[in-house]
């Protein structure tokens, strides 16, 4: 690690979720941190910096707020600012184009806004994913007729941004015809759902893997697996994430070495040839089929509830990791991770993915000692921590084994409470079924 000399800055990081708590706290660890602020933040990040009444797409008062406040650095946390393009709007404008930022322009964003542009991206440069074809608004019959030559289950995805909805599988053809329909014709998720890809089901063990880029370099941090399900034994709706751990046993040298090769390289190399600046996070969404990586998804951001792991995993300053990729410097950057295990446990409010309620009062946060609480949909009312959406903390319990650090993590969940609090209680399970048959096999 090379030791770089600058002045404390002020930070402002965008966002309000579990991932901005993580972020924000290991900001906060830095040397380099002089203020931080969060717009708009949320109870946890509140704790840690100053949150900023500012939504994440507010171009207009984010400049104005950086400028006010001598902002050096901004992180920006979640898709939808990046995809509208805050980059772009800050590069634009005299006075904001010269503070730094992580988070790549829109274009690049279109990696995560447009799931055409990403599949078209991956065949340009060939990048292994699952064949996929694009159907527009008027091309329902078409769509229909080119569903009954496959076989289930049906992989069906809105192009655009949905809020983590937009992806519908299902083992009838009826059911996906009617979600086709609805998509193209009912716009189901608005504009999102104007272009639909209908793609091969991929079969296999999912890893999320995270690239920091400066457009000509990359870093690579630690992996993790999410938790996309509601249920236990992964059943019910997806949601944004109930879980996450990290490492991943099946993330071995020659499966990330695979993934490197296969993957990351023709990634970057892919950005850097199309003339596609990129400086940011990648978060890739991977399918481990009988050994080998496919691509199911990126992300032009990291993960959540993945970052609360991955932040408790990684060593050294993160402001320097994030000026260097800011600055274009990440070359010889080499990241320390530790070795230890991290779970997460996300804790929601009783109904979501569906409807649920708010402002419940969250008790026993003080009785956590061997965990760390981040906070998601939180606010303070009356001088009290309440739920404020649907994904309300995220626990992560580190540890020297994987038993340890689930042990840790649900050992503070069964601490907290609220009316309808609800989590999955078997985060690493699987996991650590895998650890215990490589055990044995050792
Ligand atoms: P996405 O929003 O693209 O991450 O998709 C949501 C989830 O749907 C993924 O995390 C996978 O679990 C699943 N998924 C997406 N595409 C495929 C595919 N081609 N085959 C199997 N599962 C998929
Ligand atoms: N946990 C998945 C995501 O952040 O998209």
């Amino acid at each position: 690690m090379h030791t770089v000399i600058f002045e404390p800055m002020n930070i402002l990081l965008i966002g309000s979720g579990g991932r901005e708590h993580a972020l924000a706290w290991k900001i906060k660890q830095s040397l380099h941190c002089n203020n931080l602020f969060v717009a708009p933040g949320n109870a946890g990040t509140a704790q840690l910096a100053t949150n900023a009444p500012i939504a994440a797409d507010d171009f207009v008062q984010l400049g104005s707020f950086c400028l006010a406040q001598k902002i050096e650095l901004v992180l920006v946390g979640p898709e939808v600012p990046l995809v509208k393009g805050i980059r772009d709007y800050f590069a634009a404008d005299e006075k904001l184009k010269n503070i730094l930022m992580v988070g790549p322009g829109k274009t690049g964003a279109q990696l995560e806004g447009s799931k055409d542009f990403s599949k078209q991206f991956m065949l340009r440069n060939n990048i292994p994913t699952a064949k996929a074809k694009t159907f527009y608004s008027n091309q329902t019959a078409e769509a229909e007729g080119y569903l009954e030559k496959l076989e289930p289950p049906y992989v069906l995805k809105a192009d655009g941004l949905a809020a983590g909805k937009g992806v519908v599988i299902s083992s009838s053809l009826a059911e996906a015809k009617a979600t086709v329909r609805e998509m193209l014709e009912e716009k189901k998720f608005g504009d999102a759902s104007a272009k639909v890809l209908i793609e091969e089901f991929l079969d296999g063990i999912e890893l999320s893997v995270f690239v920091l880029t400066d457009g000509q370099d990359y870093v690579l941090l630690p992996e993790a697996k999410d938790y996309k399900r509601i249920g236990d034994e992964d059943t019910g709706p997806n949601t944004g994430g109930m879980g996450s751990v990290s490492p991943v046993p099946f993330a071995s040298s020659a499966f990330m070495k695979k993934v490197e090769e296969k993957i990351i390289r023709p990634t970057v190399a892919g950005l850097k040839q199309e003339n596609i600046s990129y400086n940011g996070f990648i978060f890739i969404g991977l399918m481990n089929v009988e050994g080998e990586p496919y691509v199911i998804e990126y992300n032009a951001r990291m993960g959540d509830p993945e970052t609360q792991s991955v932040m408790m995993r990684l060593k050294g300053d993160f402001v320097e990791l994030l000026m260097a990729c800011a600055k274009g410097e990440l070359k010889n950057h080499t990241l320390e991770i530790d070795p230890a295990y991290v779970t997460t446990v996300v804790m929601a409010a009783g109904g979501y993915p569906d409807a649920y309620e708010k402002e419940k009062v969250i008790s026993g946060l003080g009785d956590v000692t061997n965990a760390h609480v981040f906070h998601a949909g939180t606010k303070l009312k009356d001088g009290k921590i309440v739920t404020d959406g649907g994904r309300v903390l995220a626990i992560t319990g580190k540890g020297q084994s994987l038993v340890e650090a689930r042990s840790h993590a649900y050992q503070a969940v069964s601490k907290i409470n609220w009316e309808g609090k609800y989590f999955r209680s078997d985060i690493g399970k699987d996991v650590l079924k895998i650890h215990t048959s490589q055990n044995l096999e050792s």
